[in-house]
C-alpha cells in the first residue's frame, strides 16, 4: 500500500501525478487556506504534508497526528514551520533552497528599479488621465546606476542580487550574521561587510532577503527607517514580520524615506490598508519566485524531499538539527 500524503495547496499537474505514483494523494482541491483545524483534520492519517508558505504547520499539528513523519514545504522560507516541535515529535521537515535563488534575485530589482523609478506610481497617474505634457521634473527620483546598495541577508538570493549590481557600478554594503568568506565577498560585487546602523546611514537603496525568525522579527523598525536618507528606498522581498509595517506607513507619509517595494506583509494575504493610500510604495503579492520555470522547480524539490522521507532516505534539504 502507498503512504498516504495530503498536498495543502493547488500545485502543477504534472507533480500531483508525480507524486500519485509513489503515494496516495489527498489534495486541496478548492485551493483556499485552511483553518488550523481544518489542515489537522485533514492530515489525520496521512504520513506525508506537502506544505507552502501560506499554511501554519504547529505544534498542535504534530500532537494530533503522530503518523506523520515528513512536512516538505515548497518555499526556502520555513517560518510557518515549528521546526524544533517537528524535530520533536520525530517529523522531517523540508524546505526548497536554491532553486529559486536566481529568479528571487531577478525579482529584486525589478522590485528595486520600479519603487527608485516610480515606475507604478507613474504608470497608474497615466491610466489615469493625468498625462498632459512633458514636464522636467515628472517623476523623478533617485538613481540606481552608481549608486551605494544596502543588502541585509547575504544568503544565496542576496549574493545574486550584489551580483547583478556589477552592471549598475553599484558600491555594495551587506550586513549578515556573519561575514562572507573574501571569495565570496569579491564575487558579490566586491561586497563590502558592515554593521546594520552603518549599511541603513550609507545605502540609497536597502534590501531585506534575510530569513524571518524571532531574533529578525521587526529588523526594521521606526528607530531603523530614521537613519535612513530621506532619499532612500526599502525593498522587502524577505518575510513580512521583518518590518514593522505600521512604522514603515508612517515614514512613507512623512516622507522620511522616498519609497518602498514590498512582496510581503505582516499578515499576508491580510495587509495593512493604509499602504493603499500611499504613492510612494510598490506593493506585489509574494511573487518574487514566481516565474513558471522556479515555480515547478520548487514543487519538483517539494516533491523530491517528500518521496526520500518517505521512502527510509535522509531527504536532501532536511531542516531538523
Ligand atoms: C520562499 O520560497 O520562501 C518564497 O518566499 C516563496 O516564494
Amino acid at each position: 500500500m502507498k503512504p498516504k500524503i495530503f498536498v495543502a495547496r493547488a500545485v502543477f499537474p504534472e507533480v500531483l501525478e508525480r507524486l500519485a505514483q509513489h503515494f496516495d494523494v489527498e489534495s486541496n482541491q478548492e485551493d483556499r487556506i485552511f483553518t488550523a483545524d481544518e489542515l489537522i483534520a485533514k492530515v489525520q492519517g496521512k504520513a506525508g504534508l506537502f506544505s507552502t508558505p501560506s499554511e501554519p504547520v504547529s505544534a498542535a499539528l504534530f500532537a494530533a497526528n503522530p503518523q506523520l513523519k515528513a512536512v516538505c514545504n515548497m518555499a526556502v522560507g520555513y517560518n510557518n514551520i515549528d521546526v524544533a516541535a517537528a524535530t520533536k515529535a520525530g517529523v522531517q521537515a523540508t524546505n526548497t533552497p536554491d532553486v529559486l535563488n536566481e529568479t528571487t534575485a531577478d525579482f529584486g530589482w525589478a522590485l528595486l528599479m520600479a519603487t527608485a523609478r516610480r515606475v507604478t506610481e507613474s504608470e497608474h497617474w497615466l491610466r489615469a488621465g493625468h498625462w498632459k505634457k512633458w514636464s522636467y521634473d515628472s517623476f523623478t527620483g533617485p538613481d540606481v546606476h552608481g549608486s551605494t546598495l544596502g543588502i541585509i541577508g547575504m544568503g544565496r538570493i542576496g549574493q545574486a542580487i550584489a551580483r547583478r549590481s556589477l552592471g549598475f557600478d553599484m558600491n555594495v554594503l551587506y550586513h549578515n550574521r556573519s561575514q562572507l568568506a573574501p571569495e565570496l565577498e569579491a564575487r558579490a560585487n566586491n561586497a563590502k561587510y558592515v554593521g546594520k546602523e552603518e549599511l541603513l546611514r550609507t545605502a540609497d537603496h536597502v534590501i531585506l532577503v534575510l530569513p524571518y525568525s524571532k531574533e529578525s522579527h521587526h529588523t526594521i523598525k521606526a528607530a531603523d527607517l530614521a537613519l535612513m536618507k530621506p532619499q532612500a528606498t526599502l525593498i522587502n522581498l524577505a518575510r513580512g514580520g521583518i518590518v514593522d509595517d505600521a512604522a514603515l506607513i508612517a515614514a512613507l507619509r512623512d516622507k522620511k524615506i522616498a519609497a518602498a517595494g514590498l512582496d510581503v506583509f505582516e499578515n499576508e494575504p491580510a495587509f495593512n490598508p493604509d499602504f493603499l493610500g500611499l504613492s510612494n510604495v510598490v506593493l506585489t503579492p509574494h511573487i518574487a519566485s514566481a516565474s513558471t520555470p522556479t515555480r515547478l522547480a520548487m514543487a519538483n524539490c517539494a516533491a523530491d524531499n517528500l518521496i526520500a522521507a518517505l521512502s527510509g532516505k535522509t531527504p536532501p534539504n532536511l531542516l531538523n538539527r
